[in-house]
């Protein structure tokens, strides 16, 4: 193992042998398991029931643990990558990869992570949660203050760079991860999040994780998948974070239905799409960027890589309840740093935004024709 990911590591996970399921230790001894085994062996291991009895469920097997990572859910994302089943790890949701890595490398109430406001919540509350400390080195026009970053790295075990960035919506430039990346070798490590990269694969920073043994990438079936109430996600990393972040999830994280529906969407035609799910995507979001570029309220519509658009509006609070009343759901994110009098809308499909803007033209138009000095409602704040 890497002595300096051994060295950022809480040390008592170094020699720590995960919770033995008979699931594991079946698989330790180059037992195969899945649907076939189950049918070959009498199974008296687990405590598990012995069948399904009468139950009339749409699963099979589901009596029987499923395995600790589904063999058929790992080689599907395997192909899908390109990496080596040894350097992923499944997770529920890239949420789970998030706590998993707070958790392998920050011992609470001493070690602490570092966030780049503004950024995707749960990296502060999921190291709240473990009592880690967070230091913010906040975004300076939606990029990297590398500087300030390096200098905080000998406070800090792991480094969190969200690409493309949640609420921001843009990909952080590469030469900048890069630059986090070589100052962090051998003192923090630096997880990118691309939950989003699916809406622009080719600025992904997977390829790098042959270079640079401290790099975490954190991916989700939730968005361009469309798969969010599955909670699927993966972390890929060298196979040395691999095993310490296995050493600390649950003994049984992906259940099998889950694996089953997830491997099947990572495989053949299902990728096409996926694929062409991200085309319809980014072409809705391109008009409705255009259309909100047209809007005298709009004051700033951020540049956006993924499957959103944040915008600052003077009209923030009376479009914000405005479009609930009606039961449109949008996001307010004026509450982040730097981040005053911004909304973010989630692309829907095409009816659907249609009617958001028609919604908003007609909230727009009313409070206006409802302004009897003929002032522009909203400029006055
Ligand atoms: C940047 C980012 N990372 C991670 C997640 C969590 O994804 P999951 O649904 O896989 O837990 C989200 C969800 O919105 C996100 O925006």
């Amino acid at each position: 193992m890497s002595a300096s990911i051994n060295n950022i590591a809480r040390e008592e996970l170094i020699d720590m042998v995960p919770y033995q399921s008979a699931r594991r230790l079946q698989k330790a001894d180059g037992d195969a398991s899945g649907q076939s085994a189950f049918n070959d062996k009498i199974w008296l291991n687990a405590n598990e029931a012995s069948g399904q009895g009468e139950y009339n469920l749409s699963a099979d097997c589901i009596n029987r643990y499923p395995d600790f990572q589904p063999d058929n859910l790992l080689s599907a994302y395997s192909e899908y990558t390109g990496l080596p089943t040894e350097q992923l790890l499944a997770t529920r949701g890239a949420d789970e990869g998030i706590e998993l890595i707070i958790r392998t490398f920050c011992k609470a109430y001493r070690d602490s992570i570092l966030i780049c406001p503004p950024t995707y919540g749960m990296y502060a509350i999921s190291a709240e949660n473990h009592g880690a400390g967070i230091v913010k080195v906040p975004l300076i026009n939606n990029t990297l203050d590398v500087d300030g970053i390096v200098s905080e790295l000998d406070q800090v075990n792991v480094v969190f760079l969200c690409s493309p960035g949640n609420p921001t919506g843009n990909l952080l430039p590469k030469a900048q991860i890069k630059a986090v990346l070589d100052a962090a070798q051998d003192k923090a490590v630096v997880v990118v999040d691309e939950a989003y990269i699916e809406f622009s694969p080719q600025d992904s920073v997977q390829s790098w994780l042959g270079d640079y043994p401290n790099l975490v990438v954190l991916r989700t079936l939730s968005k361009a998948f469309a798969l969010a109430g599955l909670r699927c996600g993966f972390t890929l990393a060298s196979s040395e974070i691999i095993t310490l972040l296995s050493k600390v999830i649950a003994p049984y994280p992906i259940s099998a239905p889950v694996a089953e529906i997830a491997s099947q969407a990572l495989t053949g035609d299902n990728l096409n799409i996926m694929k062409a799910r991200v085309k319809e995507t980014n072409a809705l979001r391109a008009q409705f960027i255009d259309w909100l570029n047209e809007q005298d309220w709009v004051e700033d519509v951020y540049a956006t890589d993924a499957n959103f658009v944040l915008f600052r509006t003077t009209l923030k609070n009376e479009i914000f309840d405005g479009l609930k009343q009606q039961g449109i759901l949008i996001r307010d994110q004026s509450k982040q740093l730097q981040l005053n009098n911004c909304l973010r809308v989630s692309i829907g499909n095409q009816s659907e935004m249609e009617t958001l803007k028609t919604s908003i033209t007609g909230l727009v138009t009313t409070l206006r024709s409802g302004n009897t000095n003929n002032t522009v409602v909203g400029e006055a704040n």
